[in-house]
């Protein structure tokens, strides 16, 4: 049995329509996300602000845990239960899925008043319509393909800014040998299939990208480019401390911007921190395309589904959100805070800063070509299912210092059909 199947099975075991939750008069909207780091807080803040402004009530249902597994095992129970929430960050296929389980609701009405199919990305909206109707609004876009840099800790070190995976390892070196933590990291499935991406992505090239995490090709997976990628996971895992196991993404941010470690490979969420931190883009840090990847654009665009609901004034503050998300005071206020670029395409970039505005150059450059590339380590490539097994055997690799390069790339492919 599928992932969908299993969930529909569950799901048709509980009542049809979720129960809505005891709302205000003028209606409540509760949302269900992952954003409970001091920066992401910051950005939903933002939201929030905005519905509150036009009289709703917010519930926020904020689940801890970077990358979203634990919020979604959140939001599977509760549409077991018959009662999910108004709104949910559900990325990518997933939202798929949802839609074929029936218990989205259709935003067509807001989308087409608010214009929705002129202002977002055209190649990518399918991805918020399930059969041909919006059933989810997206927020923003982020680019996973990133490396953090403190610019102060390189000094010191002599470390030069790193353009191809040999400078990475000659910087990590020079950072080593000067006592800095070369790498921040946090042992964590999903951080760690935030580095395994952005490598395959450097050393198979954008169109191997899509061939291993899209295409799930055998080939691609178990060929001697793959080896090589997990040979660079190898090392680059030399550079990491070995005690970071569970360690959130934003303890490892913190680690660069405090100065104890020289560098971090993450998404430009990691750039919420540096903001909430009152440093600035291009001089107290740098953000460079991974090494290798340059012209390249990973994305992971975070998104609100919605649920059926059945109180009519429920229905109008959850109208009003999706509305209030693609509008340019929150787009703006919004991205400042997260870290990622507008998702609506005409919005004036120079509000923005140094990193974000690259984000927005290199983004319109790989749209035109091959570059643009769905992030598998944030439910953007493939089904959760598919995903989970890949987490699996790149973790397991990271976690063990002997582990054999060829083998694991073997496993990799196994693990994915056994998934599917
Ligand atoms: C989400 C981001 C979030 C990050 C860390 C990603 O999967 O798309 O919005 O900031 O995880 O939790």
């Amino acid at each position: 049995m599928n992932a969908i199947t299993r969930l529909a099975t569950a799901v048709s075991l509980a009542c049809a329509l979720p129960l809505s939750a005891v709302a205000a008069d003028n209606g409540t909207v509760e949302v269900l996300h992952w954003w409970t780091s001091g920066g992401e807080a910051a950005a939903v803040q933002t939201l929030k602000q905005q519905i509150e402004k036009d009289g709703f009530t917010w519930k926020d249902n904020a689940v801890a845990g970077g990358g979203g597994a634990a919020a979604m095992t959140v939001l599977k129970s509760r549409a077991v239960a018959g009662n999910p929430p108004a709104a949910a960050q559900i990325k990518g296929p997933d939202i798929q899925e949802w839609g074929a389980l029936g218990l989205l609701t259709e935003l067509d009405e807001v989308a087409s008043a608010n214009h929705w199919d002129q202002l977002l990305p055209a190649k990518l909206t399918p991805i918020w319509k399930y059969d041909g109707h919006y059933v989810a609004v997206p927020v923003n876009i982020h680019r996973v393909n990133w490396l953090w840099i403190n610019p102060q800790v390189f000094e010191k070190a002599g470390a030069k800014v790193p353009e191809t995976l040999d400078e990475l390892f000659a910087a990590a070196d020079k950072l080593k040998a000067a006592g800095f933590q070369p790498l921040a990291h946090g042992g964590q499935p999903w951080q760690d299939s935030t580095v395994f991406e952005s490598l395959v992505l450097s050393v198979l090239g954008p169109q191997g990208y899509h061939k291993a995490f899209v295409e799930l090709d055998e080939q691609t997976l178990t060929g001697a480019k793959m080896i090589e990628t997990f040979q660079a996971l190898q090392r680059l895992a030399g550079y990491m401390d070995p005690n970071r196991a569970g360690r959130d993404w934003n303890i490892a941010a913190a680690e660069v911007i405090t100065g104890k470690a020289g560098m971090q490979i993450m998404g430009d969420w990691a750039k919420s921190e540096w903001t909430a931190a009152h440093k600035v883009a291009g001089s107290d840090y740098q953000c460079v395309p991974f090494p290798g990847t340059q012209g390249s654009f990973t994305y992971n665009i975070d998104s609100l589904a919605m649920f059926k609901l059945s109180n009519a004034n429920d229905i109008k503050a959850q109208n009003d959100l999706a509305k209030v998300a693609l509008e340019k005071p929150f787009q703006t206020a919004f991205n400042q805070n997260k870290g990622s670029l507008p998702v609506r395409q005409d919005m004036d970039m120079s509000q923005f800063d140094a990193c974000t505005q690259r984000s927005a150059k290199d983004f319109a450059e790989a749209s035109k070509g091959d570059g643009l590339q769905p992030s598998m380590a944030h439910n953007m490539a493939s089904s959760l299912a598919v995903q989970g097994a890949i987490f699996d055997v790149v973790s397991n690799f990271l976690n063990d210092p002997k582990a054999d390069p060829a083998k694991a790339a073997k496993q990799l492919s196994a693990a994915i059909k056994a998934s599917r």
